[in-house]
C-alpha cells in the first residue's frame, strides 16, 4: 500500500487533497501519533461522529483544545447544560432578530468597506474585505469599537493558531494564552458598564438572559465574545475569500451567478463543500467503537476530517470538481447546509451562526459584484490556499472598471 502523507508535512499543507482521498480509499481510520489522535476522513464517519446518536463523540477534548484560548463556552458542555445556554444565543442568529435587527448592520459594514476600494479599480479581496467584514458585523453586533479591528483581528488569528496547533508549538500556545488575558482585561471592563447601560445589542442580551433563574457571570460573557469573534469571524472571513477564488477561477459559473443572483446560496454551498473553511474538528469517545472496520479505543481523541469528507465520491459525483449546479446539492433558496456538506458539522454543535453566515457572504457577494462589474484576477495572480486546520486563499488581488463619480 502507498504511503500515508503525514497531515503535519509542508506537501499535506501545499494541497492535502491527494492526501485525503488516499485515507478514504486505503485508511479510512489511523492512528496518527504526532497529533496523538484517530484520523477519520469518510463522509459516512465523519457525519456519524458529528451527529453522535449513540453519545460516544463527546466535545471533551475542547477542555484541553478551547478552554485555555476561550475560557467555558458552549462548545465544552453537553446535555441540558448545553441546549439551554444554546437556546439563550440561537434566536440572535436566526428569524426575525436577524433580518430586522442584524442584516441592516450587515449591508452597512459590506457597504463601508467597499466605498474604501470602489474607486480605485483594484483591491486585495482577503486583506481589504474579507478578514475585515465579518468582524466589524460581529464587534457591531455586540456593540464593540471597530476602531479596534486591528486587536480583534490579531487575537482570533491567535486563537485559531492555538486551535489548529497540531504539532504542539509552545510560541503559538503562549501566544493563545497571552491572548486570553489580554481579551479578558478588555471585555471584563466593557460587561461590567454594559449591565448599568443595557442597549439593543447582543451583548445587552447577554447581560440580561437568565439559565435556570441565574444570569451569566462576566466571565460566561467574556469567553461566549471570545467564541463569537474567533468562531464567527475567522470562518466566514474564508468563506468569502474562497468563494470568490473558486467563482474567479470558474469564470463562466461567475458569469451564471452574476447573472442571476439567485445562485448565490448554491455557490456558498458548494464552496463550503468544496473549500471548507474547518478543515478538521476533534472528538473524545466515551467508549470504544468501531468505525469503518477498525475500532477506536475509550477516552482517544479523534480528528474528523471535513476537508476528506466532503470529497467522498460515495457521497458525490466528481467530487474534486467545483460545480454550482451539480445535482447532489439540495440548496436552491432555502438554507438546507445541514444535507450538503459538513462544514458546519452537525448534531447538537451544528453551527449556531450558520444563517448569519450565510447571510454575511450574500450580502457581500452581492454587494462586491454590483461594486466590481468585470472583476477578474489580477494578472498572472493564482490564488495560493494557506492553513491546515482552516484553510483558505492568503491574498487574491482583483482588478476592476472603477465605479465612477
Ligand atoms: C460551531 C463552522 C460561522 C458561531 C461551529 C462548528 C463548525 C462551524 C464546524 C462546529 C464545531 C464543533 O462541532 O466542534 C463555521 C463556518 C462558518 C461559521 C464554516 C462560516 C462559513 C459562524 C458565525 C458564528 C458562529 C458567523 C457567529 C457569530 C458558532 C458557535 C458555535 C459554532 C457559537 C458553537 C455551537 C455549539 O457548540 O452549540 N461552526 N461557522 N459560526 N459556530 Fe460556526
Amino acid at each position: 500500500t502507498q504511503q500515508i502523507p503525514d497531515i503535519l508535512s509542508p506537501e499535506f499543507a501545499h494541497n492535502p487533497y491527494p492526501a485525503y482521498r488516499m485515507m478514504r480509499e486505503e485508511a479510512p481510520l489511523i492512528w496518527h501519533e504526532p497529533t496523538q489522535s484517530y484520523l477519520i476522513s469518510r463522509y459516512e464517519d465523519v457525519e456519524r461522529a458529528f451527529k453522535d446518536k449513540a453519545g460516544v463523540f463527546t466535545t471533551d477534548n475542547y477542555h484541553w483544545q478551547i478552554e485555555p484560548v476561550h475560557g467555558r463556552t458552549i462548545l465544552q458542555l453537553s446535555g441540558r447544560e448545553h441546549s439551554v445556554r444554546r437556546a439563550l444565543v440561537a434566536p440572535a442568529f436566526r428569524g426575525a432578530e436577524l433580518q430586522q435587527k442584524f442584516l441592516p448592520v450587515i449591508e452597512r459594514n459590506a457597504r463601508q468597506l467597499i466605498d474604501t476600494f470602489r474607486h480605485t479599480g483594484s483591491v486585495d479581496l482577503v486583506d481589504g474585505f474579507a478578514t475585515r467584514f465579518p468582524v466589524n458585523v460581529i464587534a457591531d453586533m455586540l456593540g464593540l469599537d471597530k476602531a479596534d479591528h486591528a486587536r480583534f483581528h490579531r487575537w482570533y488569528t491567535a486563537v485559531i493558531a492555538f486551535l489548529g496547533n497540531l504539532s504542539g508549538d509552545a510560541d503559538v500556545i503562549a501566544a493563545g494564552e497571552r491572548t486570553r488575558v489580554e481579551f479578558a482585561e478588555y471585555m471584563i471592563p466593557i460587561i461590567r458598564s454594559r449591565r448599568d447601560a443595557l442597549g439593543d445589542d447582543l451583548l445587552s442580551t447577554l447581560c440580561r438572559a437568565e439559565v435556570d433563574g441565574v444570569r451569566m457571570s462576566d466571565e460566561d460573557i467574556k469567553a461566549f465574545c471570545s467564541l463569537l469573534l474567533a468562531a464567527g469571524g475567522e470562518t466566514t472571513d474564508k468563506a468569502i475569500a474562497s468563494i470568490f477564488a473558486n467563482l474567479l477561477l470558474h469564470p463562466d459559473q461567475l458569469a451564471a451567478v452574476r447573472a442571476d443572483r439567485g445562485l448565490i446560496p448554491r455557490a456558498f454551498a458548494e464552496t463550503l463543500r468544496f473549500t471548507p473553511p474547518v478543515h478538521m474538528i476533534m472528538r473524545q469517545t466515551a467508549q470504544a467503537v468501531s468505525v469503518s472496520g477498525g475500532t477506536i479505543p475509550a477516552g482517544a481523541t479523534v480528528t474528523c476530517l471535513i476537508g476528506a469528507a466532503n470529497r467522498d465520491s460515495g457521497r458525490y459525483r466528481d467530487p474534486d470538481s467545483f460545480d454550482i449546479f451539480r445535482d447532489d446539492l439540495t440548496t436552491t433558496t432555502a438554507f438546507s447546509a445541514a444535507a450538503d456538506h459538513l462544514a458546519f458539522a452537525l448534531g447538537r454543535h451544528f453551527c449556531v451562526g450558520a444563517l448569519l453566515a450565510k447571510a454575511e457572504v450574500e450580502t457581500g457577494v452581492n454587494q462586491l459584484l454590483d461594486a466590481m462589474p468585470d472583476v477578474r484576477l489580477a494578472d498572472g495572480y493564482d490564488p495560493v490556499e494557506q492553513g491546515v486546520f482552516t484553510r483558505g486563499p492568503q491574498s487574491l488581488p482583483v482588478v476592476f472598471t472603477p465605479a465612477a463619480g
